[in-house]
């Protein structure tokens, strides 16, 4: 597991092209927005959402012929929500930044109405695209049910809700079980919307999908405490976002709140605990890949 036999990167660009294909058209009096929204999805990104609800269907034996019809779909509408949230979460009236994957800002290029519209619309189409998914006789029923995960998890008691709490409690120090809160909103629900609607589409029982949910809530705290580290560690070219984001806007995070050094020792910690519940897991060979995956984002740079 710790020689690498995926490479990442090359997986990113075919989950990019396969989410290009769902992109809206750009054209009539709102083509500026169509662009806006495209712009925002397609400006890079490690796509690791979509990655892990691919990595997730196959290691719990989703059939690959079924990737392109019912899958496909659900890789786009993750990250037009993930890439919503960053939409959003840039705006002058929150983050306040402007560089993004190497890019402006949504907002910063097309201006403030247009960044908040942007996100709107994206959240739409992601619900538009996943609705799009196909089912079979053999993969009856997981359509909605997925996408119910990923409605409960992206909203009020999930990621939005994270958000607000993050908002309110900028500038003021935060308690660690407030900042436990956000952290599994914010992050970690977005995180277990991909990996548990992976394990729904590839027609997974009710406990597998708790457990999936389990581990991707470890693999989202281990996530935003990393973004947090490299928020103060990186430099603005390696991350393509400003670094020292957190500081500018007076955040607590997790290393204000317990060092630099606690907080890599509970990125290792949250991903071998998220890691040794997945190899409780029958998966075989085919869970490898999602198991390489979770374990290579300790070390990301970016
Ligand atoms: C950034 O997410 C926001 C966090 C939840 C930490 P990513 O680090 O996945 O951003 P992209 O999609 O690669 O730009
Ligand atoms: C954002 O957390 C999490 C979201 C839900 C968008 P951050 O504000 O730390 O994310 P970055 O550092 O701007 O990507
Ligand atoms: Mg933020
Ligand atoms: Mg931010
Ligand atoms: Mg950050």
């Amino acid at each position: 597991m710790n020689t690498p036999n995926l490479d990442f990167g090359q997986m990113a660009e075919e989950i990019t092209e396969r989410i290009s294909r769902f992109l809206p058209a750009v054209e009539g009096y709102q083509r500026n927005l169509g662009e806006a929204m495209t712009y925002s999805v397609m400006n890079g990104g490690k796509r690791v959402r979509p990655m892990l609800l691919l990595l997730t269907y196959r290691a719990l034996g989703g059939s690959p012929e079924e990737e392109t019809s019912l899958v496909d779909p659900f890789l786009a509408a993750i990250e037009m929500i993930h890439s919503y949230s960053l939409v959003h979460d840039d705006l002058p009236a929150m983050d306040n930044d402007r560089f993004r994957r190497g890019k402006l800002t949504t907002h910063a290029k097309y201006g403030h109405a247009m960044g908040i519209l942007a996100g709107d619309g994206l959240q739409n189409e992601a619900f538009e695209t996943a609705l799009s998914a196909e089912e079979t006789e053999q993969t009856r029923g997981r359509v909605l049910p997925a996408l119910r995960v990923i409605a409960l998890r992206s909203g009020l008691f999930g990621m939005v809700g994270g958000q607000s709490v993050d908002v309110e409690k900028t500038g003021e120090p935060m308690t660690a079980e407030e900042l436990d809160f956000v952290y599994r909103l914010k992050t970690g629900a977005l995180l277990q919307a991909a990996m548990q609607a992976g394990a729904i589409l590839a027609g997974a029982d009710r406990e597998t999908v708790d457990v999936m949910g389990e581990i991707a809530l470890k693999v989202g705290l281990a996530f935003q405490i990393q973004d947090d580290i490299l928020d103060i560690a990186s430099t603005t070219e390696t991350l393509g976002k400003p670094v020292g984001s957190d500081e500018k806007n007076h955040k607590t995070t997790y290393v204000t709140l317990y060092g630099m050094r606690a907080s890599k020792e509970a990125v290792e910690s949250l991903s071998d605990e998220a890691l040794a519940l997945l190899s409780n897991y029958p998966g075989g060979q085919r869970g490898e890949p999602l198991a390489e995956m979770i374990a290579s984002l300790v070390g990301r740079i970016k």
